[in-house]
């Protein structure tokens, strides 16, 4: 199935399809000099079927992990295409998760001004959220995204085969995106979770999380309004991601828990009912002040009010400016309470 990114001159399609990997000349130019760019976690295999079909095709393993989102593997890539001898024509690869994406897309996105860039995301979270809307970044001076571009892709190919290698905690990782999307977006995605086995329904799962996505991004290319919806979640998600005891957690796991005072008391059994299943779901020792300073720090934080999303019925939202306080006590209330 082909989902089309319909944003002028940078539309794009995504396709989703079993097997997409195997086949990914039949979709993608290979027929010139590829920067194929993995990381150390992702199964090699998948890098060397990419290279295996490229004319000339250079790859490059990137240590796994976060701080691979550095000015100094950016310099790398750079330098390895400059090495290479790179032209304009030429093109770059993501083989992995959404370090992987970020880093290589804006690599991408800087040399020679701008290249094609191909991605073919490995995780959940980047099948479903990281490979589209465009967004690219490395880390700079201990701040996240700090320095990036927007780039979109030329295309993204999304093979669910190769999740079956992930572990389950990253397929858990991926689900708290989609349950996001789900709650402020689609409600039938929602019912999903609710009813149905999530492994038989994983393709299903990819594909409506990604059209929500699609529609915000393309109502919204440049984050000044709607694309806050993808933010759902995030505020106190931020705060209990940065709130140094617990960052063991990975993002997901904390938007998740984010995501529980967000939501209004007729639906939260339901919401914490999927969150179980999806074993996203955990009482954890809360440290307010900790994460008070680390959720209101960020750019989103507004003075003394905050602009959050909030989900009253499932597959709609409400965009509402409150006092960061009160954010604050409203998950105090809704998370000390759980059992
Ligand atoms: N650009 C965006 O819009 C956007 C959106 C959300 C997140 N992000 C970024 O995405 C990053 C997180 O992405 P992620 O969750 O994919 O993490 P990740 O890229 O670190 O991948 C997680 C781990 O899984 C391993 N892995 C990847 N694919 C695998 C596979 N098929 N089988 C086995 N192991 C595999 C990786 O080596 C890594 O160790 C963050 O840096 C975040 O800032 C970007
Ligand atoms: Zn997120």
């Amino acid at each position: 199935m082909t989902i089309r990114m319909n944003l002028g001159e940078d539309s794009y399609d995504i396709l989703v399809e079993r097997g997409s990997l195997a086949d990914v000349d039949k979709h993608l130019n290979l027929d010139r000099r590829v920067l194929v760019v993995t990381d150390s976690g992702v199964p090699a295999q998948y890098a060397k079927t990419v290279a295996d079909k490229c004319k000339d095709a250079v790859i490059m393993t990137v240590e796994m992990g976060e701080g691979s989102k550095s000015l100094e593997v950016f310099g790398k890539l750079l330098q390895t295409m400059l090495e290479h001898g790179f032209s304009r024509k030429d093109c770059v690869v993501a083989v992995g998760g959404g370090v992987v994406g970020d880093l290589a897309g804006f690599a991408a996105s800087a040399y020679m001004r701008g290249i094609d860039f191909y991605n073919i995301p490995t995780t959940l979270l980047s099948q479903i959220d990281s490979s589209i809307g465009g967004k690219t970044a490395i880390n700079f001076d201990g701040v996240k995204n700090i320095v990036g571009a927007f780039y979109q892709p030329k295309k993204v190919i999304i093979d669910p085969e190769l999740l079956k290698t992930l572990p389950a905690r990253q397929i858990s990782n991926g689900l708290a995106e989609a349950i996001k999307m789900s709650l402020t977006s689609d409600k039938e995605l929602f019912d999903i979770f609710e009813a149905k086995d999530i492994e038989d329904n994983i393709d299903e799962i990819i594909i409506r999380s990604l059209n929500v996505k699609k529609n915000v991004v393309e109502q919204d290319e440049k984050e000044t309004g709607l694309r806050k919806i993808l933010n759902f979640g995030h505020t106190i998600g931020h705060g209990i991601e940065s709130s140094e005891d617990l960052s063991e957690l990975y993002h997901g796991e904390c938007v998740a828990l984010g995501m529980i005072p967000m939501c209004s008391e007729e639906i939260r059994e339901r919401v914490i009912n999927v969150l179980k299943k999806c074993s996203l779901y955990r009482i954890l020792d809360y440290d307010w002040d900790r994460i008070t300073k680390a959720a209101f720090h960020d750019k989103k934080a507004d003075g003394d009010t905050v602009s959050v999303t909030t989900v009253k019925e499932v597959g709609s939202f409400e965009i509402k400016t409150m006092k960061c306080l009160d954010v604050i006590e409203l998950a105090k209330i809704s998370l000390e309470g759980l059992k």
